[in-house]
């Protein structure tokens, strides 16, 4: 390496090549096509920062045993990764991913797991890449045509860099928005910002969309403590907390009245019979539709709208286990849509809840703070039922 140009030209060849791995890695793992990482194809930048990293151990400990320099490269490999998660964090009030449920986690932000993967890579990249990187950056310092393909992947990456930087500025000042959630002009600023939100980061970084169920989540469960008054959320919560609706005095009468033609429906009643989580498909839109309609009213929202909506989100009519539904996730809600279609007359509002309710899954962005509501009432549904239906499964096995 013979100056700050070689380190560059390594530093973006290993962004590449990590974006290739992990984007690999994770579509293995999702069974669908991921591009991971904040900047999206192709590059990782935190790669080729520990590719210099290692370089640096390489150059600085050349003479030394492979085992000193593989814990040296775990460290400072690990050290990077914590160092990251935090600027993030400070800077855009985001937490990318989360380790908190690993063995031996610092924060959630690093962990004993990925950082002997960051070690093993380290290795492989002094048993077996080096000495073909080393040659390649030479190339492309030495070869015009190389150096022109380098200079047009330069351009790219800064580009990637600059623009990612305002759609982290986007999602920061969602996530701020949310804390005021659903009062006053809060939420208009969040349909707005929607639009400007690129889908792909939502998806690579799953934790994103769950930090910001929580604060959705944390301000329902404030209200619901608050002194009298508040009965709207502490109903809501109850009927999340327990996955299924609740019929015990007036107000649950007006809500079943409000879906009463829908219930009457024979197609809807066949909801109860295809299994959804840990329950019937009938009973979780049941228990959104109905938890929907309390924070609605609590909201000042359109409540039978989002009872509505919420009570066919799901109205797709098949077990989604079966095989022959692999894109259940992304195509559901327009399945659901066409099926309500068929049997109702429905108005914007509700067509907009029950086809956004997936989003960041489904390529529709909500127009209706309503539709909000209710993909976030769903996402926390969901959550509890999954978690059940696990700990129903664990006690099985305890039998
Ligand atoms: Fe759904
Ligand atoms: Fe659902």
């Amino acid at each position: 390496m013979k100056g700050i140009l070689d380190w560059f030209v390594l530093f973006l060849v290993c962004s590449v090549l990590g974006w290739m791995l992990e984007s690999t890695y994770r579509s293995i793992l999702a069974k669908k096509p991921i591009d991971s990482g904040v900047l999206g194809g192709p590059f990782i930048p935190i790669y080729g920062f520990g590719a210099l990293l290692v370089e640096m151990v390489d150059t600085l400990f050349r003479y030394h045993h492979l085992g000193w320099k593989l814990a040296l490269c775990i460290l400072l490999c690990t050290l990077l990764e914590f160092l990251v998660s935090v600027f993030y964090e400070t800077v855009f009030h985001l937490r990318l991913w989360d380790y908190s449920k690993m063995v031996l986690n610092i924060q959630g932000r690093v962990c004993l797991l990925y950082s002997l993967f960051w070690g093993l890579l380290g290795l492989v990249y002094l048993e077996i890449l080096q000495t073909q990187l080393l040659w390649l950056v030479g190339r492309i310092r030495d070869v015009p045509i190389l150096g022109v393909i380098f200079i047009g992947f330069t351009v790219m990456f800064a580009i990637k860099v600059i623009s990612s930087f305002f759609e982290l500025g986007t999602l920061k000042a969602m996530k701020a928005t949310l804390s005021n959630q659903f009062d006053g002009s809060g939420i208009e600023h969040i349909l707005r910002l929607g639009f400007h939100v690129n889908r792909r980061i939502l998806v690579a970084f799953p934790n994103l969309i769950k930090s910001f169920v929580n604060v959705f989540l944390h301000e329902v469960n404030r209200r619901a403590n608050l002194p009298a008054g508040f009965f709207p959320f502490r109903k809501a919560v109850s009927i999340l907390f327990h996955g299924s609706p609740v019929y015990n005095d007036w107000e649950d009468w007006l809500f079943f009245l409000s879906i009463e033609d829908l219930l009457a429906n024979k197609a809807v009643q066949s909801m109860s019979n295809y299994r959804h989580h840990n329950g019937s498909t009938l009973e979780h839109a049941l228990s959104i539709s109905q938890a929907s309609w309390y924070l609605a009213g609590a909201f000042g929202l359109e409540k039978d709208a989002c009872a509505r909506g919420a009570l066919l989100h799901d109205f797709f009519l098949y077990d989604w286990r079966d095989e022959k539904h692999p894109h259940h996730a992304t195509m559901h809600a327009g399945i659901a849509l066409k099926n309500a279609h068929r049997y109702f007359n429905l108005d914007e509002m509700e067509k907009d809840i029950i086809l956004t309710h997936m989003w960041p899954l489904s390529d529709s962005f909500f127009k209706y703070r309503e539709s909000v509501l209710v993909s976030l009432v769903d996402k926390i549904g969901s959550t509890r039922d999954i978690f059940s239906m696990i700990s129903g499964i664990n006690e099985e096995i305890a039998k």
